[in-house]
């Protein structure tokens, strides 16, 4: 049977991972954050010391790592894992969040991070986020939704997230640093984050997270609903 595909793209702290997360536990499906796998990639080229300019290397290393999902049984969290090794929390660290986009600009690391998400959208129901899942990784999917927010509240939600787990955050200076990432993402020439033009644009800036969840609900037939 035809599978499922829920995208959901938008820029850094729209609430995509979070509001997909429930989104798929709700529906039954397998929740797919395709950031993270971006991310994995720069936290090993980083810890391999890889030349970022060498684009050889960067695809040798991504070819021989296998990034793998999977669930924490105690928390219920999502963990994700680079042969084997738990990289959760090591591709959230700041020198990951300013390398990444530079490393996803690269036409041919794209080429391969999407046959591999295609790959599982083929075997699976989805909810699958990221920058061009929509546009360019399932451009036929039946549900698209785009989220964002006004880039103050972007900042703050991830400030609230970051001081929770004990950072002490400068709000001035993780602005601009979201800018700088949200314009690299937004200008690069391949595949650059932009709705699709048959996506649900969802401005989360005065609403919370279950509030976006409803609206998104509202749209899925009650058919494509897997969970009793
Ligand atoms: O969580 P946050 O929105 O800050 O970022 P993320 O979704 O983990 O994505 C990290 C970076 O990976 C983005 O800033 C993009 O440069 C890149 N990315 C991408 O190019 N394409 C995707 N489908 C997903 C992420
Ligand atoms: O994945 P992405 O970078 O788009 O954002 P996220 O990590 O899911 O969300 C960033 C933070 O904003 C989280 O702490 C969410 O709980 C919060 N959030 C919110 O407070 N209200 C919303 N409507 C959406 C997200």
């Amino acid at each position: 049977m035809e599978k499922i595909q829920v995208t959901i793209d938008g820029p850094a702290g729209a609430g995509k991972s979070s509001v997909s997360k429930i989104l798929a536990q709700r529906l039954g499906y397998v929740y797919i954050d395709t950031g993270a796998m971006y991310r994995t990639l720069t936290y090993s080229a980083i810890k391999e010391k890889v030349d970022f300019s060498d684009i050889d290397s960067i695809i040798k290393l991504l070819t021989s790592i296998e990034i793998n999902f999977g669930l924490d049984q105690e928390t219920g969290t999502q963990k994700v894992f680079c042969n084997d090794q738990d990289v959760t929390d090591l591709i959230r660290s700041p020198e990951v969040n300013q390398k990444v986009s530079i490393i996803a600009a690269i036409l041919e690391v794209r080429n391969i991070m999407v046959l591999r998400q295609r790959e599982i959208a083929q075997n699976n129901n989805v909810v699958m986020d990221g920058r061009d899942i929509g546009t360019v990784v399932l451009p036929n999917a039946k549900y698209k939704f785009y989220l964002t927010a006004s880039l103050e509240e972007r900042a703050k939600r991830r400030a609230k997230e970051l001081e929770a787990k004990g950072y002490k955050i400068d709000l001035e200076k993780l602005i601009v640093e979201i800018k700088t990432r949200d314009n690299m993402d937004t200008q690069r020439e391949y595949s650059p984050l932009k709705p699709a033009s048959d996506a649900i644009i969802i401005d989360s800036s005065k609403i919370n997270l279950e509030q976006v969840i409803g609206s998104i609900i509202n749209y899925i037939k009650e058919d494509d609903i897997n969970v009793l």
